[in-house]
């Protein structure tokens, strides 16, 4: 298993040398443990990659994938920039002391609000999204008499899914302008015009979970022949290319993710190829990773309670928490694997399905996988929860929110207090 995750003389899982059963006991389940030696290891990757290859870059964390105030701080610790979607993201952002040059603003419906709330901070650049969100950005730069450097996010008809990658005429999302139908080339005109916006170049996201590479070649060769034709055209020099997120990583064996560095360097070489053949010059090259910075560095620590053998069908084992603390085997049918944490080292010996305790049948964190004996009062740790984890926990049911902790070097700290009962009714009143 490519995870962080080590196995002490007890036989317990350890998390950056604390031992999960320990964590288990003093923060209680459902618990999130973040490997921040990890978290790091995955930002240097990419960060180190561009420095050696001499390239000038910005690896923005994309805070979707785990927001809180702490992961902020690392991610300023370690000199990423920082890709936020809504006034929350952008809130936590600030809180964390975060440099706002550094903060790209995201977003396929910013309101009013957000746009003057990135303006008033003086953001690093705004991905423009479309064409509403022109207007209201000029209003609102005119309001504060300011400027901004801007993005402009475009579909280059290239859908990445894992293995397979679609290419598309024209693109049916919502998120962007398609350069087929010719509308990023209309965006680019009126953006062109407004005196207080500074066009630094183009945005592209192609997918999520992605294991090859030539759906990212591929969006990059769009990319240069959409720049070269406005070069030829309008005279712009792109400095910016942003290529999105979307490197995939290791859930279950069955995935085989690349190392990080291999991403960088195939960015690279084709952004050089494509400059040198359109004659362009070398954009800087700006890259917005989420689930490869977090994904894998953070385990979910659950206690197993409830046992149900159906014979001859199924054996299920029950965990406090699921789908809202991980919506993703719901939503998405996502794969996860999992070791009994204080049983590591014993001899996988049943099969078990894992399921949560909400009230839905969908509500399986995993099917099928190998145990050693369990019973009621064991710790399961789900490996590679660490992104879209937290950050998609719902309140259904009505379970408060788990706890984070992050461990370094041995060392545990909390970071996201568990939500109590009456966090829960807060902001409840009463209709008597
Ligand atoms: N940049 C943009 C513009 C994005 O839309 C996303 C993800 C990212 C960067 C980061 O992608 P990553 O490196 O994390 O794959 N909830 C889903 C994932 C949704 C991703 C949305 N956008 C999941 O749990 O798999």
């Amino acid at each position: 298993m490519n995870h962080p995750f080590m196995i002490n003389d007890q036989g317990h899982l350890t998390v950056d040398g604390v031992d999960t059963t320990y964590l288990a006991e003093k923060y209680g389940t459902p618990l999130f443990v973040y490997d921040v030696t990890a978290i790091r290891k995955n930002a240097r990757a990419f960060v180190d990659s561009f420095a050696k290859l001499g390239v000038k870059a910005q690896v923005a964390y994309a805070s979707k994938a785990f927001s809180s105030i702490a992961m902020v701080q690392v991610a300023k610790q370690e000199k990423l920039s920082l890709d936020v979607v809504s006034q929350g993201e952008l809130h936590t952002a600030l809180q964390a002391g975060f440099p706002v040059d550094k903060i790209h603003m995201h977003g396929n419906n910013k309101s009013y609000q957000e746009l003057e709330m990135a303006v008033e901070n003086q953001v690093g650049c705004i991905v423009v999204d479309n064409f509403f969100e022109m207007d209201l950005l000029q209003d609102i730069l005119s309001k504060h008499q300011s400027t901004m450097d801007v993005l402009l996010r475009v579909t280059p008809g290239i859908e990445a899914h894992t293995h397979d990658y679609i290419l598309t005429g024209n693109e049916d999302s919502k998120f962007g302008f398609d350069i087929a139908n010719g509308q990023a080339e209309q965006a680019f005109k009126r953006l062109n015009e407004i005196e207080s916006i500074h066009v630094k170049g183009l945005h592209c996201h192609i997918g999520s979970q992605i294991f090859e590479t030539d759906g990212f070649v591929m969006a990059i060769e769009r990319l240069f022949e959409t720049m070269h034709h406005w070069h030829k055209n309008y005279g712009f020099i792109p400095e910016v290319l942003n290529l999105g997120g979307g490197f995939g990583i290791r859930y279950t064996e069955d995935d085989k993710p690349l190392p990080l560095e291999n991403y960088v360097q195939v960015l690279v070489d084709e952004v050089r190829k494509q400059a040198s053949e359109r004659e362009l010059p070398f954009p800087e090259i700006w890259i917005e990773p989420g689930r490869s910075i977090v994904g894998n560095t953070a385990v979910t620590l659950y206690q197993i309670g409830s046992k149900k053998e159906i014979p001859s069908v199924r054996n299920y084992i029950s965990v406090d928490g699921g789908m809202m603390d991980n919506i993703r085997p719901a939503l998405y049918q996502a794969k996860y694997d999992a070791v009994v944490a204080n049983k590591a080292n014993q001899s996988l010996t049943e099969t078990v399905s894992v399921a949560g305790k909400s009230c839905e049948s969908g509500d399986m964190l995993i099917w099928d996988i190998e145990v050693p004996q369990v019973e009621h009062g064991d710790l399961l740790a789900v490996f590679s929860t660490g992104a879209y984890g937290y950050s998609m926990s719902s309140h259904y049911n009505r379970f408060p929110k788990a706890a984070v902790v992050f461990v370094e070097n041995g060392k545990d700290q909390l970071v996201i207090e568990r939500e109590s009962y009456q966090d829960l009714t807060r902001f409840d009143l009463s209709y008597e």
